[in-house]
């Protein structure tokens, strides 16, 4: 009869104890969101929130439209309410170390996914991200070839300050540094915004006598570029066919105007990373410490001769 006793009262116990630990164990990360600038930007938030919920993970999720201000505001909030881990897609590279460091304080991990930060890298477990480096000189690669190394180009600029804009930059100028009769012949930011992109593409046309004699458009997006192919066209320009385009992301939108001969290549920028990043996150608070600095998501180039196949795998 004791023994009975001590059994039923184990296995309560042991009931209890699960429901407990299962309580205990549901993970809450505050995820600190660049905004929605752009499809590519969409589609990695949905990624994220998918697998946070597949996961049981409690995502606390913040949208910083693109202001560097409410960001840190959203990550000070996350400390204050004691998260277990914080995920941050920073919007510019400085400005950093202060809330980082807050974060360490209160012994939160704290994950930079997407672009990058300059700050103190002990003040971050590492960086799950994309090489923009890689994707500027896969980039400048297919200007060069589809040029044959000669002609001018405009350049639609990212988010000033951002990882992306600059890393990007850096890579696609390092390859065209290899071609001089390859020059840049305009360069402004579109803010990675479709309408950004039209906008600055109308005052490219006006200033270049309706780009005479530029052959290509370099766009860090494709939201910018898918705004430059609309004020080409509104134009009586003929982009993908007298002016070659190139851009990043691999958005939907961008394949099918690649399938519609109005655009001709794009480096693809992984959207759906959010298991990744999770199995990191869940990992390291699992007691898995052991992380590279940065976690290096590939990166490819789609043209014509693939487009069609990988928007179909994307579901378009
Ligand atoms: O940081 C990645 C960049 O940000 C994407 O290429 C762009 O679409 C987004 O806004």
């Amino acid at each position: 009869m004791k023994s009975l006793k001590y059994l039923l009262g184990a296995a309560v116990g042991a009931a209890a104890m699960m429901a407990l630990s299962a309580s205990a164990l549901a993970i809450t990360v505050g995820f600190s969101q660049v905004g929605h600038e752009s499809d590519w930007r969409t589609a990695f938030t949905k990624s994220m929130q998918d697998s946070a919920k597949a996961e049981g993970i409690d995502l606390k999720f913040s949208d910083a439209n693109q202001k560097e201000e409410d960001q840190l505001k959203a990550v000070r909030s996350f400390i204050a309410q004691k998260v277990d881990a914080i995920v941050i897609a920073p919007i510019v590279i400085t400005g950093w170390d202060q809330v980082l460091k807050e974060a360490k304080a209160a012994n939160i991990p704290v994950f930079i996914v997407d672009r990058d930060v300059d700050a103190d890298k002990s003040l971050f477990v590492c960086r799950i991200a994309a090489d923009f480096n890689l994707e500027g000189r896969l980039a400048g690669a297919w200007a060069a070839q589809a040029l044959a190394g000669r002609g001018n180009i405009v350049e639609l600029v990212g988010t000033v300050g951002s990882a992306a804009a600059e890393y990007r930059r850096t890579g696609f100028n390092a390859v065209q540094a290899l071609f001089p009769l390859i020059k840049t012949v305009k360069s402004q930011s579109g803010d990675f915004t479709t309408q950004g992109g039209k906008e600055v593409m109308e005052s490219f046309i006006k200033a270049t006598d309706g780009l005479k004699d530029i052959k290509l458009v370099w766009a860090h997006n494709d939201n910018m570029l898918l705004g430059a192919i609309q004020a080409m066209k509104e134009a009586g320009l003929h982009p993908g066919k007298d002016i070659l385009t190139v851009s990043v992301d691999t958005v939907p939108d961008e394949l099918k105007a690649i399938i519609a001969g109005d655009a001709n290549a794009t480096v693809e920028l992984r959207s759906d990373i959010g298991p990744d990043i999770f199995n990191v996150v869940k990992a390291y608070l699992g007691g898995q410490h052991d992380w590279p600095k940065w976690v290096v998501i590939p990166s490819r180039v789609h043209t014509i001769l693939d487009a069609a196949e990988v928007l179909k795998a994307k579901g378009g």
